[in-house]
């Protein structure tokens, strides 16, 4: 056991400043201050809005004078409404930036509130593609102050938000480096009443950015180291958070995986992402679950690629075997043990939806990272594979 700490608590400057530790929530104030917000609104979720680590945050910010007003109609795969919704309630308030709390989903919304409420083009011309970003008035974007409160999209560290876009189903990833937020307070406490079914599924997330930037072919040592060492919190962690919620240690380590992962894929992503996003925006599948039910799939389209890179993967994780089949037998066996489906057909995405799927995957722009190129067709039968179980 090498994951023992005199404390876990730290004070982090990478990407932006993370005040990592058990019951730092109680810092938001100050972390306000710090990223120069007066007047916050408070983006969040319907699942969360009511839970204790909702009204407790709440009560605190009270408490310290805060003025703060609360949005949110957010969906678990955010739409373009709902951000309209949030800069609206954003506008309403008079407000100066955003505490962005919650998963991927309330804290992608908050960003992007923060970042489009005064842009004059639509949220879609600064889609991660290219120099798009440059297009964006970078004075206007509003301070964030993000608190995550799963393990998973590492969304808190990231530059970037994802959401919907109504005219043709995808999901968009839009970008900026001022989306980065300000101040992170990244508290494990605030984790430890994550559903066991939902700390799997967005811990997979985590582990599929870590895995799929490891794997991905571009020149990025510092994403590929930051990459091992979170598969290897998440092999040791996961499971432990999945089984035992109320283990701080397996809350903290997991959480840090998570953010490491936003950070590693820097370095690209790959097919899991660009089957995964698709199936969410036809299907509405969760991301992290659906990440987790193609992996072995991709993996295993992957591995003559990839071979020696998963072999060094497999004795830095230190399986029983350092080749790709140990790496995938790894990936089957993990997501026998915490309870994910083995094939898409379980989560709702079935075979009449591969014809719209296929190309849309094909298009994504996590398939420029996969470490083999992949067409529509190849997406065909990937997703036919994961709808039938023939690994
Ligand atoms: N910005 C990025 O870089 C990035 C990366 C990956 C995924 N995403 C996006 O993030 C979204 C998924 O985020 P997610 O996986 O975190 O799920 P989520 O935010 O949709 O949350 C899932 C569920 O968990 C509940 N929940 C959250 N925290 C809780 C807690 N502490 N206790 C109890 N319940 C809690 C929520 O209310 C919700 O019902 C997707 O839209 C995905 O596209 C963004
Ligand atoms: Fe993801």
């Amino acid at each position: 056991m090498i994951d023992q700490y005199p404390s876990l608590r730290a004070n982090w400057s990478y990407p932006t400043a993370v005040r990592f530790g058990p019951g730092r929530i109680s810092e938001l104030p100050d972390a306000l201050k710090v990223a120069g917000i007066a007047r916050p609104l408070f983006v969040t979720d319907p699942g969360l809005v009511n839970l204790p680590i909702v009204t407790k945050t709440l009560d605190l910010l009270k408490k310290a004078n805060v003025p703060v007003a609360v949005f949110s109609k957010v969906d678990g795969n955010p739409t373009l409404k709902n951000l309209d919704d949030g800069i609206a309630a954003y506008k309403a308030g008079g407000h100066d930036g955003v505490i962005a709390f919650g998963g991927g989903s309330g804290m992608d919304i908050g960003k992007l509130v923060a970042f489009q409420a005064s842009q004059a083009r639509s949220v879609f011309d600064f889609e991660d593609r290219e120099d798009w970003w440059t297009r964006a008035n970078s004075d206007a974007i509003a301070p964030i102050v993000a608190v995550p409160t799963t393990a998973g999209t590492g969304s808190e560290v990231g530059r970037a938000g994802v959401v919907t876009d109504p005219s043709d189903h995808t999901k968009k990833i839009i970008f900026h480096p001022k989306m980065l937020a300000r101040v992170v307070i990244a508290d494990p406490e605030l984790t430890l009443d994550l559903p066991a079914k939902i700390t799997a599924w967005t811990g997979m997330d985590a582990l599929s950015h870590c895995l799929e930037s490891y794997c991905s072919p571009f020149f990025h040592p510092l994403g590929e180291g930051i990459a091992l060492e979170g598969l290897r919190l998440c092999k040791e962690w996961l499971p432990v958070a999945v089984e035992d919620g109320h283990n701080i240690n397996a809350r903290a380590f997991m959480l840090a995986a998570s953010s490491m992962g936003a950070v590693s894929f820097q370095k690209g992503l790959g097919a899991m992402h660009s089957m995964s996003h698709p199936a969410s925006s036809l299907r509405g599948t969760h991301h992290g679950l659906t990440n987790a039910v193609v992996m072995p799939y991709v993996l295993v389209r992957n591995a003559p690629a990839i071979k020696e890179r998963l072999a060094a993967l497999a004795r830095y994780l230190d399986l029983p075997k350092h080749t790709s089949e140990a790496v995938i037998d790894w990936i089957v066996a993990l997501r026998k043990r915490i309870g994910i489906p083995h094939t898409l057909k379980e989560i709702g995405f079935d075979t009449d939806a591969v014809a719209q799927a296929a190309p849309m995957a094909e298009l994504d722009p996590s398939t420029g990272g996969n470490p083999v190129p992949l067409k529509a067709v190849d997406y065909e039968k990937l997703y036919a594979a994961a709808i039938a179980g023939t690994l």
